[in-house]
């Protein structure tokens, strides 16, 4: 029976799916480090509300677990050494050099937490892959643990994670499916029912999956560009809706009913973000390309060239549409997130919309509910497209949407907050420049209301 567990990674993935296991499994320590001090010191704040990721419902789980067997730490070698079982979920961004640069996974930090774990062992362990990886990587953290190790013995797990942001919470507590990947041998199929017994705290034994390692590995990169593959599907034909007068939630609605096809994730929006589908899909290309399988590659590539052109072209419709020119008009942006109900901002399409359309010289003024100031600067600086001074004087933050949309030409809708519809669209109308533009991002708003109240009123894909 597990006792003791540490978690190297106190991000999105590992400091929530941490906390429902505290929650679940009572009797079992759970140690989540990180490298990250003032991200730890946020984890440990008094004040649960300031913990360094919004997500519904984790506050109060935090606030239940953490000092009774929930613990955020800095000393990740103390840690290691304590626990029977490892999860590493440390990020794996794409490559910004070298070989595979642009596309394939950087599994430096991967490597990183492997040396750490053999240095410091010293009696058998249990490492989880909890990351998102290449299928193989499994082999080579089994390789440094071997080969760098004090003698111990070491299984390696796949176990994926498929929450989803602004979900977590519900994603973990009623999982579709937990997936373990592990060894044939004796001592693999003891490691996997180890973890198989943790989960089967709160998840029915039949939703619990074992598999072989690579297979498990892959799937999480399947299901990754499945689900990515069906919005870039949708997106594709947002377009062709457009030209042909037809409503592209009508096709999703129509297509979605086929119980085939199913009606989950055929939203068209302004294209995806997060921190996962777009890397996730590229190294599943880099992985198809080094093992000579162009053309799967290439299938799969299309999704990320879609993507990009749907960001794209929603950003030159607001210039086509604004009579070729939003050189000095105010441009409103409602939202910045990459989806409602997260502060998270990683490859948001809004970071992208912007930058288009500063390169016009617009002025764009962005409310968001859950993100900030230093974040939305930090997004669009790490594109160096322009100097820092520059990126301020074309773009400001604004706490309060009313004012956000104060004098626009045109609002842009980039993330599909709840709130925005509750708003008085009459009193924003009133307060715009004339005629007052709405680029519905995510098919949000009532076009209906909207065009009664004056607003000229574009969705994507109608
Ligand atoms: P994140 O960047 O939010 O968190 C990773 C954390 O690991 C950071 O706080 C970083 O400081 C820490 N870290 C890196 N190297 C370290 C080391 N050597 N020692 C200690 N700490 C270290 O990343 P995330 O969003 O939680 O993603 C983690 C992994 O999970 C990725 O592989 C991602 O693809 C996968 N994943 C993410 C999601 C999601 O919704 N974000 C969902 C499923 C899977
Ligand atoms: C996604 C997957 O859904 C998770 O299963 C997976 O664990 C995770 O990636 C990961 O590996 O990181 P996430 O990126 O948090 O989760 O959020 P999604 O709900 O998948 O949305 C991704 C993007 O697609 C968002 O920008 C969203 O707005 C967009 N989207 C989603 C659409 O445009 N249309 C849809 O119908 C659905």
């Amino acid at each position: 029976m597990i006792k003791n567990i540490c978690c190297i990674g106190a991000g999105y993935v590992g400091g929530p799916t941490m906390a429902i296991i505290a929650q679940k499994c009572p009797g079992i320590k759970v140690t989540v480090v990180d490298l990250n001090e003032k991200r730890i010191a946020d984890w440990n704040d008094p004040n649960v509300d300031n913990i360094p990721i919004y997500e519904p419902g984790l506050s109060a789980i935090v606030a239940e677990a953490r000092g009774r067997n929930l613990f955020f730490s800095t000393e990740v070698d103390k840690a290691i050494d304590e626990a029977e079982m490892i999860f590493i979920s440390v990020n794996t961004p794409t490559k910004t050099y070298g070989v595979g640069k642009g596309m394939a996974a950087d599994l430096k930090y991967i490597e990183l937490c492997a040396r750490q774990i053999a240095r410091v062992a010293k009696t058998d362990k249990i490492v989880v892959e909890k990351s998102t990886l290449p299928v193989r990587t499994a082999s080579a953290i089994k390789s440094i643990l071997d080969h760098t190790g004090n003698g111990v013995k070491f299984q390696i797990l796949s176990n994926p994670e498929f929450l989803a942001e602004g979900t977590a919470v519900e994603d973990l507590l009623a999982p579709d499916r937990v997936l373990i990947g592990g060894d044939s041998n004796e001592d693999g199929q003891k490691a996997i029912q180890s973890l198989v017994n943790i989960y089967a705290n709160w998840v029915p034994k039949e939703q619990i999956l074992t598999t072989n390692v690579w297979s498990s590995e892959l799937s999480k990169l399947t299901a990754n560009a499945f689900l990515a593959q069906r919005v870039s599907s949708i997106n594709a034909m947002s377009e062709l809706c457009e030209k042909t007068g037809a409503d592209v939630n009508e096709v999703a609605r129509a297509i979605g009913m086929d119980s085939r096809i199913g009606s989950k994730f055929l939203k068209s929006s302004v294209g995806f973000g997060g921190s996962c589908f777009q890397k996730d899909i590229l190294n599943l290309v880099y992985i198809a390309k080094s093992y000579g399988l162009n053309e799967v590659a290439d299938y799969w590539e299309q999704v990320i060239i879609m993507n990009d052109h749907q960001k794209r072209r929603f950003a030159k419709n607001i210039i086509k549409t604004l009579y070729n020119t939003v050189s000095g008009k105010k441009i409103a942006f409602l939202g910045w997130a990459f989806k409602k109900d997260t502060n998270d901002t990683r490859e948001s399409a809004a970071i992208y919309v912007a930058d288009d359309l500063l390169a016009e010289q617009a002025n764009v003024v962005v409310f968001d509910p859950k993100v900030n100031e230093n974040q939305i600067y930090y997004d669009l600086n790490y594109l160096e497209s322009r100097a820092e001074e520059e990126n301020k004087k074309g773009l400001t933050v604004s706490t309060d949407p009313y004012a956000a949309c104060k004098d626009a030409h045109a609002i842009a809708i980039l993330t599909e907050w709840d709130e925005f519809k509750t708003y008085d669209w009459q009193k924003i109308y009133n307060q715009m420049q004339k005629p007052a533009f709405v680029f519905d991002g995510r098919n949000l708003l009532n076009k209906k209301e909207l065009e009664q109240i004056g607003f000229v009123y574009q969705a994507i894909g109608s």
